[in-house]
Parts: C-alpha cells; structure tokens; sequence
C-alpha cells in the first residue's frame, strides 16, 4: 500500500518535469544543471560552455545553413557538420560530369575550394533575458493585440540598442509561451566555401533506408571554410578574403566513448511541442501524421522509381526526396511511439492533475477547458490545410499553377508584366527535362489530387467516381498553358490583358481557384488565426501554472532554433522485445550490408581496400575496431543536426546527425528508454578524411589529442 503510494507521487512529478536525461537547456542558465551535469560525469564547468566574458565553447558552435548546427576544429575557419546538412551544396555544385556528390569532393589547396552563395554561418555573440524589458508596460488586463503591440514596440528598442555601433544582428525570441524572452546577438558570415565531401556511398550510405534508424552506418559529415575580411569581421565573398580565425575552436579526441560515458550535444534544436496538450497530440499522431504519410508515399514512389532511370533523373530529384522522405519516415515514428507510450492518455492525466490543482487556484481554472474548445475549432481548419500543403502543393504543375493563380491577381498593368517576365525566366527549368519531367510530375499531380478527393476534400470536382475524376484531372493538366512552352511563352510575353484573360479560362489556374478558395476564405482564415493566437494566450497561462504546480522542477523551454544543451550518456537500448541494441556500430557493419544491387548499400571500393588492409591509422579503438556511429541520451531534434557531441572534458568526440526511429515522439515526448541521438564517432570521420580521402593538410590544421 505505502509503496504504491510512493510510486503514484513519482510518477506525478516525473510526468511534468523533465525525465532522466530530458531537456535541452539555455547556456547561459546552465549553472542550475551543472551539478547534475557533474554527477553525471562532466570534468568541465558550466562556464567553459558558456562564458559571459571570455571565448567559451559556445564561440566554436553555429547556426549553419539557418536549419542546421556546425562546429570550428581549426583556427582558420575549419568547419564541420553533417553531410545532408551541406547536400544541396553539394548537389548545386555537382553536374553529371562532375559529380560531387556521387563521388565526393576535397579541395587539396585553398584555391579550390567552392563559395556557396545564399551559405550562411551564424555566431552568437550573446544571449540575454530581457524578459522585463520586452514586457514593460504590459499587464494582465489588456487585449492580446494591446499586449502584442506593446511587445513589438520594446522588442524593437531592446533589439536597436543591442545593434548599436556594431554589426551584429539582434533578435528576440520568447520562451515558455511568452513568459520570458530572450535576446539573441548574432554575427553572420556569408562568405562561406566547401572544403570536402565524402561520396554519397559514404557520406549517406543506407540512404533513406537506413534514416532514422539504428543500427547506423552513414558517414554523415561535409567540411566547409569560413572567409572573413582582413579584420576578421563577415564581409561578402571576396577572392581577398581570409579564412576566418574563430575565438574558439574544438579540440578533437581520439579516445572515443564507451557504453555509459557522458556525452553533451550543443547546438541549434529546431521545434518541440514539450507542453501541449492531449487535444494537439491527437493531432499530430492520429490526424495530421497520417495523412502526411500517404501523400508522400505517393510521391515517393514516382520520383524514387525515376531516379533509378538515370544519374542526371537521380541528382534531379535527390534533395527534394532527402526532404519528402525525411518527414515522412519520421512522422512514422513519432505516431507509433505516441501509441506506444499511451501519450494521449498520459497527457489527459497530467491536465487532470492541473484541474485539480486549479481548484485552489482560481487563476487557473479554466484554463484547460477553453484549450479544448480552441483546438475543435482549429482541427476543422488545420485538416484541409494539411490536404492543402501536401496533396495540392505537391506536383511542380500546382506549384506553378500557383505563381499563374497569383498572377491574375496583381491589378497594376505594369507589375503584372513584370512578374510575367520573371515568370517566364524561371520557368526555363520547368521546361528544360519537360518530356521526362511532366511523365513523373503529372502522375503525382493525378494521384494526390484523386486522394484527397476520395477522402472527401475536393467536392468542387463534381464527377462522382474515380476514374471520371482521373480523366478529368489528366485533361486540366493536358489543357493547361503550362503544357506548351511555346504557348506559355508566348503569353507571358503579351499584353496585360489578354494575360488576364487566358489565365481566367485555363483549367488548371480554374482549378487551383476552386480549391485554394474553398479552404482560405476570410472566415476561416480568421477562424485559424484567432484560434492560434488564443492557443498561445492559453499556453502561456497553463505552461505558468505548471510550474507554480511543480515548483521544485527544472522545466526547460520548447526549442526554438536557439542554441541549446542537452547531456546523457551513451546508452543501448531494446526497441523491440528480444532485441538489444548495443551503443556503437563498426565498419564491419557496412561490409554486412553491402549490396551492389541496392543504391542505399553499395560500397565504395576504396573504402572495402581500407578494410580488408585494415588501414585504420590512429582511428581504431582499443579492440582495433573501426567505429561508425553511437548513440546516446542526449534530447535532440531537427536542427541538432551537425552539433558537437562532446565528452565529459569538452573536447569533440562526434557529430550528432539523427534519432533512432523508436524515439522520434520525442518533440513531443520524451521516453528514455526509447530515445536516443545517433551520432557519427569523429574517429570515422578523420579517418575517411586522413585515409580515404587523403586530405592529411586538413587533419593537419586540426588540435587532435589522445584523451
Ligand atoms: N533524419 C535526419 C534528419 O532529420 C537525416 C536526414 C537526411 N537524410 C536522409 N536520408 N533524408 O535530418
Ligand atoms: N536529422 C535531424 C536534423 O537534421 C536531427 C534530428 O531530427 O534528430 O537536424
């Protein structure tokens, strides 16, 4: 009896608080986990982290690519990060005769490395809590939009003042729902340029196949260089510039991590959903996720059926299936683990605790019920939306058809003819492959369109069975000037006038109308609008509630593209009963895999000589294995990708790149005994750069120690 009792008081408070291992932190409040970091394992301090006054390991990390996280390892602007990270830098760099992506990239001197226009590397300089600054003058008892307007005026001021007389860029970001905010001053570099790349049977062995999943065998980093002026400050890309010396860099260690070892993962954590309620779980898991699905498959069946056809099909549609597949698989995992762990029902028990709880909290009361209405309203609008994005938006046709659509909309003659001319400029592409491309396109445009009106979300198309609806749909695309480049552009390329007129009577801008007014009218456009603002208002008051219910827990604020901390340690893990997954894979692993007959698997043969030679240099471990990857507990999510994976004494021991797929609920919950990170072992990655690639001048500029 009393034991049980213990236990319901457990898992109370484990339900709110972060669990074992949960938590991706702020740096500069990381001295509140730095005992626990300690306990955990971790020889450093918070401060050699995150250091108010002095170049800290924060200095070495950035925001790459505005999605990603990169990471300094020389002092002349050595930057690491993960291959599919950098992939369409690569891919826009490669052309079938210089494929670099298929067959890896190094530049052996300077002079050959590749700028990268549009690449942009981000440093923050600091980061502040101007909670009291942002909220100044607001109160409780006015409107949100009196709220927001006051917001946006001291955001502005804060974030000026901040600029002032540098050439920093300040930006501010609220926390927990807007209880708190922060400021974030930053220092962008856009003269950045690709140093190396391994093959893509390397750098993305097992391909789609193997992501998201364990046991992983992918080689998943790219090198790029940082350029500076001759002061070192950003400057646009110049042949004068210089690599740029960075305030700190990682020091790399050979020791690798053994089962149990602490690690830290620090970086640019993208979105999480840590507090929401069980009204947006359902959501996600058991609406949204399954319909995303099967859009997808459809797509990914034609696209990846054409890229078996050739290598200019394959580079045409790589990076774009990297992306569909990506959420697709992911979003498969996250509804499974959702099921698994009851996340539904564990989430309704945890508000009704709150309920509970805000009977003598009258503030609170409420509160959760109005949510609950709040999300009826949004489900209606957010369906169709989903249909919207991933069924009409899914072929080239649609999209283009869109640019058509908003064409027929700009009154003013001459920026109509404007936006023609681009119009016709950029559909040069479009058109370029246009026999084998529509074969594809056309296809994805019929079946996503005929699934969402199968499932009841395109009543406009009046024909009442499936085939009727095909032929109708084959007809619009037939009919439609974007069929015809010459018919095409020889309309844009008219007068205002007979633009309008031909748009209003071509089928497929009719039909994209019907469609797009159908789900965005001004009634439930405003529906939606209001509906997420009042959310949000909502959140901000429950996510306070609890933390005044669990006053003694750390909560830590959903991610939000700001730099971040998490910890763990290094951790199988059993996805499935019977099976143990142990910590770290090996070389031996992709010789398992290998399979000429399947893209995903096929190894590079210079690697397999590597192998059989067992040319491992200083990169084996102690049992002269060739360690691949581990995993660990550290909490991460999209964006994370690319960070440091650091041991207990701060020095780079991987490369995070991925979640196991038994885990990737954890944006919205996390399980510790299901979610784990995968990171690439460095030791992989000096090796293919030293041995395979033969780069030993970059290995040289390297700090690589033994411990
Ligand atoms: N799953 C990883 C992440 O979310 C890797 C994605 C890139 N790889 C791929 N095969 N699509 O970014
Ligand atoms: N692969 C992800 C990324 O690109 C990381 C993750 O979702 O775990 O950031």
């Amino acid at each position: 009896m009393k034991k049980t009792f213990l236990l319901a008081i457990a898992a109370v408070v484990m339900s709110m608080s972060a669990r074992a291992d949960e938590g991706m932190w702020i740096p500069t409040l990381l001295g509140r986990n730095q005992a626990a970091m300690q306990a955990a394992g971790m020889r450093i301090t918070a401060q050699d982290i995150y250091d108010v006054n002095h170049a800290s390991l924060k200095d070495a990390v950035v925001l790459f690519a505005g999605g990603c996280t990169g990471e300094y390892v020389s002092d002349e602007g050595l930057l690491l990060t993960n291959h599919h990270c950098g992939y369409s830098y690569i891919v826009r760099n490669s052309t079938v005769a210089h494929d670099y992506l298929t067959k890896g990239f190094w530049a052996m001197t300077r002079d050959e490395e590749i700028p990268c226009p549009g690449l942009k590397v981000v440093r923050l300089v600091r980061m502040d809590d101007v909670t009291a600054q942002v909220l100044e003058g607001v109160n409780d008892n006015m409107s949100e939009a009196e709220r927001d307007r006051i917001i946006a005026t001291n955001h502005e001021k804060v974030c000026r003042k901040a600029e002032q007389g540098t050439h920093y860029k300040a930006m501010i970001k609220p926390l927990f729902y807007g209880n708190q905010y922060f400021l974030y001053v930053n220092e962008e570099f856009t003269d950045v340029r690709m140093v190396g790349a391994p093959p893509s049977n390397i750098g993305k062995f097992g391909g789609d196949t193997d992501n998201w999943m364990w046991p992983r065998h992918t080689g998943d980093f790219s090198m790029f260089r940082v350029y500076a002026d001759a002061d070192n400050r950003p400057a646009p890309y110049s042949k004068d510039n210089k690599p740029y010396r960075p305030l700190k860099y990682l020091e790399i260690s050979l020791a690798g991590v053994e089962e149990g070892d602490f690690t830290f993962v620090f970086g640019y954590p993208g979105t999480t959903r840590r507090y929401v309620t069980h009204d947006a779980v359902d959501l996600a898991a058991n609406v949204e996720n399954p319909i995303r699905i099967a859009l997808r498959d459809i797509r990914l069946g034609h696209y990846n059926a054409a890229m078996r056809q050739s290598a200019a099909q394959r580079l045409k549609y790589a990076s774009r299936v990297a992306g569909i597949a990506n959420g697709w698989k992911k979003w498969q995992g996250e509804s499974l683990g959702i099921e698994r762990l009851r996340g539904v029902q564990q989430k309704m028990e945890q508000e009704e605790r709150f309920e509970k709880w805000a009977q003598t909290h009258h503030e609170y009361k409420g509160v959760l019920a109005e949510l609950g209405k709040q999300y009826d309203v949004l489900r209606r609008t957010e369906v169709e939306r989903v249909y919207f994005t991933e069924a009409m938006m899914a072929s080239d046709f649609m999209n283009r058809t869109f640019a058509l659509w908003r064409l027929d909309t700009i009154t003013d003659d001459e920026r109509l003819l404007q936006e023609a001319g681009r119009l016709r400029t950029a559909a040069e592409t479009y058109f370029a492959d246009f026999e084998q491309h529509s074969e594809v396109d056309s296809r994805i445009f019929v079946e996503t369109f005929l699934y969402m009106w199968e499932h009841g979300y395109a009543p406009f198309m009046t024909q009442s069975d499936a085939s009727d609806v095909t032929s109708a749909l084959v007809g619009i695309y037939d009919k439609s000037v974007l069929n015809n480049e010459k018919k095409f552009n020889k309309l844009m390329s008219s007068n205002a006038k007979k633009i309008r007129a031909a748009l209003k009577k071509d089928p497929a801008v009719q039909l994209f109308d019907n469609a797009y007014r159908r789900v965005y009218t001004r009634e439930k456009n405003d529906m939606y609008r209001q509906a997420n603002a009042e959310i949000q208002r909502l959140m901000r008051k429950y996510v306070k509630g609890m933390m005044e219910q669990y006053p003694d827990s750390n909560f830590f604020p959903d991610a939000n593209l700001t730099l971040r901390v998490a910890y763990g340690h290094v951790k199988g893990f059993r996805p499935k009963d019977a099976i143990y997954y142990t910590p770290y894979s090996t070389i031996e692993g992709i010789m398992e895999k290998e399979n000429p007959y399947v893209y995903d698997y096929r190894v590079e043969p210079h690697l397999k000589h590597l192998y059989e030679v067992k040319n491992y240099g200083q990169y084996a471990n102690a049992k002269g294995e060739m360690p691949v990857a581990f995993i660990a507990t550290n909490h991460t999510t999209g964006g994370n990708s690319g960070s440091p994976v650091l041991n207990a004494d701060g020095r780079l021991v991987g490369i995070n790149f991925d979640r196991c797929w038994e885990g990737t609920m954890s944006d919205l919950l996390f399980d510790p005994n299901y979610c784990r990170n995968i990171s690439l072992d460095i030791r992989y990655c000096l090796f293919i750069i030293d041995k395979f690639a033969e780069a030993r001048h970059l290995i040289d500029e390297m700090t690589i120690v033994e411990k």
